[in-house]
């Protein structure tokens, strides 16, 4: 039987073909999953046409920041899906330009607000809502991560302290939402050429580097997360959360910069 036959599955952070978040809805659509794209307003264009290429998949507007739209995407999908959500992935993040191109040490708060509320605040916002659909039957949640929450990568500033909440989310929402069965897990991708990684000055620089530096000596492609993010979602990793699973050729080990 395929791994996602008759899962629902909500996804929210599709932005165009490249989003980590419309490789995830390929993985699991493929292996039989329903998929609803939640969407931020500016993408709504984009997203359509993406959703138009996998057939059933149902858009709804929603922005993590806005509690009333949290709401009513939650109610629009819990009515699509019959009630039953298994799923829901997390792949969203934004901090304003300034603070990924600024010395971190000019940090502004509203910067740090914006980016901690959008990046990580809004896991718990999303789990909170998604817990009445899932404790029926157990679920998931998965959340997008990048190893700047324990290394530091130039530029990535207040977008790496966000990660760092995130993960962290990712261990107290597993803990809490363990007795209800609903898993809740993270992916630590690495760098990939995205309309989020393309704000952060020098992205380019970490693909060259874990080209030559990574284990497997390349870069990784956003199917290789969609396939991660489909074992995790899937009954295949029944007995793991709380866990941050990384997807980057092995690069996260390395101390050394060559051998
Ligand atoms: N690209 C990489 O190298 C990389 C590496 C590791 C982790 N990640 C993470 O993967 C996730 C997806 O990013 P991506 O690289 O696919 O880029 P992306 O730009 O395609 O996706 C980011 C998404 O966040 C959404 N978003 C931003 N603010 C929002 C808001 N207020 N409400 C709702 N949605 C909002 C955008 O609409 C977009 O769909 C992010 O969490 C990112 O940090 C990316």
């Amino acid at each position: 039987m395929p791994l996602m036959e008759g899962k629902n599955v909500l996804i929210f952070g599709v932005a165009n073909h490249r989003s980590i978040g419309w490789a995830i809805a390929q993985s699991l659509s493929r292996e039989g999953a329903k998929i609803i794209l939640a969407y931020q307003d500016r993408m709504e264009k984009y997203v359509r046409e993406l959703a138009a290429k996998i057939p059933g998949t149902e858009v709804i507007l929603c922005d993590v920041q806005d509690d009333a739209q949290l709401d009513a995407a939650f109610a629009k999908a819990g009515e699509l899906f019959g009630g039953r959500i298994d799923t829901v992935i997390h792949s969203v993040a934004y901090a304003p330009a300034s603070e990924l191109e600024n010395p971190f040490l000019e940090t502004t708060r509203a910067g740090f607000q914006t980016a901690l509320d959008i990046s990580a605040y809004s896991l718990i916002a999303v789990a909170k809502r998604a817990k009445p659909y899932m404790e029926a039957s157990g679920g998931s949640i998965l959340a997008l991560t990048y190893m700047a929450s324990l290394h530091v990568m130039p530029k990535y500033n207040v977008m790496a302290v966000a990660k760092a909440a995130l993960e962290c989310n990712v261990r107290y929402l597993a803990y809490e939402l363990g007795e209800f069965n609903i898993r809740v897990n993270a992916i630590s991708a690495g760098a990939l050429n995205t309309l989020a990684a393309r704000g952060v000055s020098g992205f380019s620089d970490f693909r060259s580097q874990t080209a030559v530096i990574a284990p497997l000596r390349r870069n990784i492609e956003q199917s290789e997360v969609g396939d991660s993010a489909l074992f995790l979602s899937s009954d295949l990793a029944r007995a793991i959360t709380g866990e941050i699973l990384f997807v980057d050729a092995g690069y996260n080990i390395m101390g050394a910069a060559s051998h």
